[in-house]
């Protein structure tokens, strides 16, 4: 329950800020560092010559960050364009006042899709032949010409027209009234893997169907290629530029990525503890009885579970941070709630903060230990966030705990 104090403080002006982010962080919530987003972005450009621009991934709500906020950062901290998968998402960012360009990767295929496409000056992705005649059609109807981008499949084998066939695609695109081609652009299907055989294959592809424009004099004025893992691998794949997703997060494609550029995670996963209870020896433990407890111990509930994002096939497997120490989470993952072995912490208070993905002391828990334990990879952990989850964005870790004195110290470990 709220004091009448705290209430009458979220309404006074100077402490609003700090008392309403204490209300949105009463259960559980995600952290976005936007320093280190805008980290990340320097890092990325450095790689980068001056003439390649930086086009920020920040489809899926920018991989779970919150688009709005990042695509402000990102922008400001160097990347110039931004590319999104749905219409949608890219009137999102119109309707927040962003202007730069942004393209849609994902399909268009409707005179009303592309009526809107227009209205809010995005710009599309074109893949086949019937698809660049409707878009032309559609937008003759309002007499207003849209830049648009030719996509190539050159061995992703998902959106784009064969590579071979670009030079009669990109011919038509070019007579087309209203269309004006913007770039003409390939997606990598396996930059990530040590083995970089396909990815070169597909690099000498995308290379000879821009080599068979030419002979049609057609001259793109962008060409495009690269996504977080071969912006970091090659800078000849770089062309006019890059797709990064998933570095500006701070996250790595592969392992073996890590050394080329310092990046630091964006985002961190907490909750708090809702009760404290001690329970005897065989004791079930959450629905299923999956954990039964062979010593009496002491349980941490957290308010947070796989409605919220923290996969339900994690149970019993989960770990988590509490006042720079490691606790392992028991029992199924609940709806809302998760339980944590805390027998060997003293000292913890309801309320008191779990670290579930993120940095306490000297421990860190990523999205990268999520995805290998769940088979699966980083991008999915990271989408997965549901919005129940507010997302509080901060400049540093001062600005969102101002008051909240640091009781790691009053928190030591049990001694066995
Ligand atoms: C067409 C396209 N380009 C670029 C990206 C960014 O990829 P990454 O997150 O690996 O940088 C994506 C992401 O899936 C994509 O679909």
């Amino acid at each position: 329950m709220l004091s009448q104090e705290s209430i009458t403080n979220i309404v006074t002006k100077n402490r609003y800020n700090y008392h309403l982010s204490e209300i949105i962080r009463q259960r559980a919530w995600v952290e976005i560092d936007l320093d280190a987003l805008s980290h990340n972005v320097r890092q990325i450009r450095q790689l980068l010559s001056p003439k390649t621009a930086l086009m920020a991934v920040v489809k899926a709500d920018a991989y779970g960050h919150g688009a709005i906020a990042v695509a402000q950062t990102v922008l400001q901290a160097g990347a110039t364009a931004l590319a999104v998968a749905t219409l949608g998402e890219g009137i999102e960012l119109r309707e927040a006042g962003i202007t730069v360009p942004i393209l849609i990767l994902g399909a268009i295929n409707t005179p009303e899709e592309i009526a809107a496409v227009a209205h809010w000056h995005l710009e599309p992705t074109l893949c086949y032949p019937e698809q660049a005649v409707m878009v032309s059609q559609t937008l003759s109807r309002y007499e207003k010409p849209l830049p648009v981008h030719l996509k190539l499949d050159t061995g992703m084998s998902r959106l784009g027209i064969p590579w071979h066939q670009g030079r009669e695609f990109a011919s038509l695109v070019k007579e087309l009234p209203y269309l004006t081609l913007s770039s003409v652009y390939s997606h990598l299907a396996t930059a990530d893997d040590p083995d970089l055989t396909n990815m070169y294959r597909q690099y000498q592809y995308f290379k000879r169907a821009i080599a068979q424009l030419k002979t049609q004099s057609i001259q793109p004025p962008r060409l495009h290629l690269a996504n977080s893992a071969a912006t970091l691998i090659d800078p000849r794949l770089h062309y006019d530029l890059v797709r990064v997703g998933l570095a500006l997060y701070g996250l790595y494609s592969a392992p073996h990525l890590r050394s080329i550029v310092p990046l630091k995670p964006v985002l961190q996963v907490k909750a708090k503890i809702t009760q404290i209870k001690t329970i005897p020896a065989q004791t079930g433990v959450s629905y299923g009885y999956q954990f039964v407890s062979d010593r009496p111990m002491t349980l941490g509930v957290v308010g947070i579970g796989y409605a919220d994002g923290v996969p339900r096939n994690l149970s019993n497997r989960l770990q988590v941070l509490i006042h720079g120490q490691r606790a392992r989470q028991i029992g199924a993952i609940t709806m809302d709630q998760l339980m944590l072995d805390v027998s060997h912490l003293r000292h913890l208070q309801v309320g008191d903060v779990v670290t579930l993905i993120g940095k306490d002391g000297d421990h860190e828990i990523t999205a990268d230990d999520w995805a290998k334990m769940l088979g699966t990879i980083s991008w999915e952990i990271l989408c997965g966030f549901k919005h129940r989850l507010p997302r509080i964005k901060h400049r540093n870790p001062g600005d969102i705990f101002p008051n909240v004195q640091d009781r790691k110290e009053n928190c030591e470990q049990v001694k066995t």
